[in-house]
């Protein structure tokens, strides 16, 4: 598989509770599964040259909203992962990167992922960004913060502002627009999901739980984007005779 075409692939990694509800078990046991399919994915995409791939892992709504117990063993299995994927990380050339309030996570997995973050900082292969305590519209919210800031101060002007100084102040400045959207477990929605970032990705759902997403469901949604022809507003050149 040869992923080094695309920029961007992103992943709302969806369905971990109703696989496992569906076995007849808690559904932190599909959450545990779910860290098996981010290691083989993340793999996978690496050894396939992909330059960008961005997980969502857990969104601002999840960390308010799921019980406690839930949000507790996310954070452990987070903490576990950033450790013991190390060596997998550093073996592909994978730069560690996260989007999100991570300031609100608990000091211990923050200090984690921060070593994490650092020990791949010189790779230079695929750059993995976990979106953490992510929301597309927090997102906006912080860089039209940031935005307001350096205009009162004085460092930005008024008329300077414009997509390319807000896209400046997202959290990952670098990040480049999504080509391909995944979400696995069948739902049709974007669940506050890189909201700037999408504007013209192709969408791919499955039906697939995410503890069940391997290789085959990579390909085919791989297969069904190179079909796809994109427009981004215009025409394509067979149109405009
Ligand atoms: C996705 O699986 C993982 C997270 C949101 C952390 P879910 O936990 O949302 O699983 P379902 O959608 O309830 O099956
Ligand atoms: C989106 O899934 C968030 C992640 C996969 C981390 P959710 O399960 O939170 O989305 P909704 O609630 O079904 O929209
Ligand atoms: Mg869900």
């Amino acid at each position: 598989m040869d992923l080094s075409d695309l920029r961007h692939l992103a992943i709302i990694m969806d369905g971990n509770g109703r696989w496992a509800k569906s076995r007849g078990w808690r559904r932190t046991r599909g959450h545990r599964a779910g860290v098996d399919s981010v290691r083989n994915c993340v793999t996978e995409c690496a050894r396939a040259g992909l330059p960008w791939l961005t997980l969502y892992a857990l969104s601002t709504e999840n960390y308010r909203a799921r019980p406690a117990t839930e949000v507790r063993t996310l954070m452990a299995l987070l903490r576990r992962f950033m450790i013991d994927e190390r060596p997998t990380l550093m073996e592909n050339r994978v730069r560690l990167e996260t989007a999100g309030r991570l300031d609100e996570l608990p000091d211990k997995v923050v200090r984690t992922i921060r070593e994490t973050e650092a020990m791949t900082a010189g790779n230079s292969g695929m750059t993995l960004c976990l979106a953490l305590n992510y929301g597309g519209r927090s997102e906006l919210a912080d860089a039209a913060k940031e935005i307001a800031r350096s205009v009162k101060s004085g460092k930005l002007d008024l008329e300077a502002v414009d997509e390319a100084a807000l896209a400046a102040r997202l959290y990952q400045p670098k990040m480049p627009d999504v080509d391909l959207l995944i979400r696995t477990a069948g739902e049709v929605r974007i669940s506050n999901f890189l909201l700037w970032q999408v504007s013209y990705a192709e969408i791919w759902v499955t039906e697939t739980c995410w503890p069940d997403f391997r290789k085959p469901q990579l390909e085919a949604a791989v297969t069904a984007f190179r079909r796809r022809s994109r427009r981004f507003g215009g025409l394509l050149p067979e149109e405009t005779k």
